[in-house]
C-alpha cells in the first residue's frame, strides 16, 4: 500500500487526509494519506522516508514550506521562483518539491471565470502562502500588487523574490483596488476583523479571503454588505490538493459539490 503525508505543525486542522482519502477511495487506489505533526529537526527524516520509498509523497504546510527546500534534488520552475514547496514525490531516483499553491490559486479565479488581467491587486499578510498568490497573479498579467503586512519586515522580504511589488505600511489602504485578498490568518477566530478602509475600496470590487472554514469571515461579510463580489479560499485548497494528487497517481480526480461539501462535514 502506497503512504501519503501532509507535514506541519500545526496539523490538526488540516483537511488535505480528508479530502485524499475520498478521491483514493473513489479510484479505487491502494493507498493512504496520513497528517503527521513535526518539528523542523524531522523534516529530514521525512525525505530520507521518501528516498527509501517507506512514504511515496508528501504535502507540506505551515510553518515548513521553505525551510523543506535544503533536502529536496531539484525543485520545480514553480517552487523555485516561490520559493515555497508543498508538493514533494520521487521521480528517477530524485526527490522534487513542486508547489501546487500557485496553481490552486489560479484555478480557484478560473473556476469563477474571474479575470485578473489588468487589475490592481491589493493583498494583506506575508504568511506562508503569498509569494504563491503574487506568482499567480504575476502569471495571469494583474496590472499592479501592493502587499501589506502587520510585520512589514516580512512584505519587504517577499518583494526580494518579486521586484515589481509595492510594500505599504499596515493600515494603510491603497485607492482603487479591484481586488482586495486576505492571506492574514485573522477570521480564523469569531469576531477577528481586519482594520482596512471599505470606504475607499468602495463596491463593486472583488474580495478574496484565502481563509475557508468559517466559510465567511467578518472580511468577507463586510465587503459583500457593501456591494462586493466575494470568495472564500476552498476552492484553492481543493485544486491544490488536485494538482497533487494528480501528480502522485497520474489520475484526475473529480471536482463536484460532494468534493466541496466534505470540507464542511
Ligand atoms: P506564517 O507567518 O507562519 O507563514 P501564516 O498563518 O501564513 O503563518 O501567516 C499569518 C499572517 O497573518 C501573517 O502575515 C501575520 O502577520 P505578521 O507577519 O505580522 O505576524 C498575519 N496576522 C496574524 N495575526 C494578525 C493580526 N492580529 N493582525 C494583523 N495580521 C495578523
Amino acid at each position: 500500500m502506497k503512504k501519503y503525508l501532509v507535514i506541519g505543525n500545526p496539523i490538526e486542522h488540516s483537511l488535505s487526509p480528508k479530502l485524499h482519502n475520498y478521491w483514493i477511495k473513489k479510484n479505487n487506489i491502494n493507498a493512504i494519506y496520513e497528517k503527521k505533526l513535526i518539528k523542523v529537526n524531522e523534516i529530514r527524516n521525512v525525505i530520507t522516508d521518501i528516498k527509501n520509498e517507506k512514504i511515496n509523497g508528501i504535502n507540506v504546510t505551515l510553518p515548513f514550506k521553505k525551510s523543506v527546500i535544503q533536502y529536496l534534488d531539484e525543485l520545480s520552475i514553480e517552487a523555485k521562483s516561490s520559493q515555497s514547496v508543498n508538493t514533494v514525490y520521487k521521480e528517477d531516483k530524485k526527490i522534487i518539491g513542486h508547489n501546487t499553491d500557485i496553481a490552486g490559486f489560479e484555478l480557484s479565479l478560473r473556476h469563477i471565470n474571474f479575470d485578473v488581467r489588468n487589475k490592481k491587486v491589493f493583498i494583506l499578510g506575508a504568511g506562508g502562502v503569498v509569494s504563491s498568490i503574487i506568482f499567480a497573479l504575476n502569471k495571469m498579467n494583474a496590472s499592479k500588487i501592493i502587499l501589506s503586512n502587520r510585520t512589514k519586515q516580512k512584505a519587504e522580504e517577499i518583494k526580494k523574490n518579486f521586484n515589481k511589488l509595492n510594500v505599504v505600511n499596515w493600515g494603510d489602504t491603497p485607492e482603487n483596488s479591484d481586488i482586495i485578498i486576505n492571506a492574514t490568518s485573522v477570521g480564523l477566530k469569531e469576531g477577528d476583523k481586519l482594520d482596512i478602509d471599505y470606504e475607499k475600496i468602495g463596491n463593486g470590487k472583488f474580495f478574496y479571503d484565502v481563509i475557508y472554514n468559517p466559510k465567511m469571515t467578518n472580511f468577507l461579510k463586510i465587503a459583500k454588505s457593501n456591494g462586493n463580489f466575494v470568495e472564500n479560499g476552498r476552492m484553492m485548497f481543493i485544486y491544490q490538493a488536485h494538482q497533487a494528487f494528480t501528480l502522485w497517481h497520474k489520475i484526475m480526480p473529480e471536482i463536484n459539490n460532494e468534493v466541496i461539501e466534505l470540507l464542511y462535514k
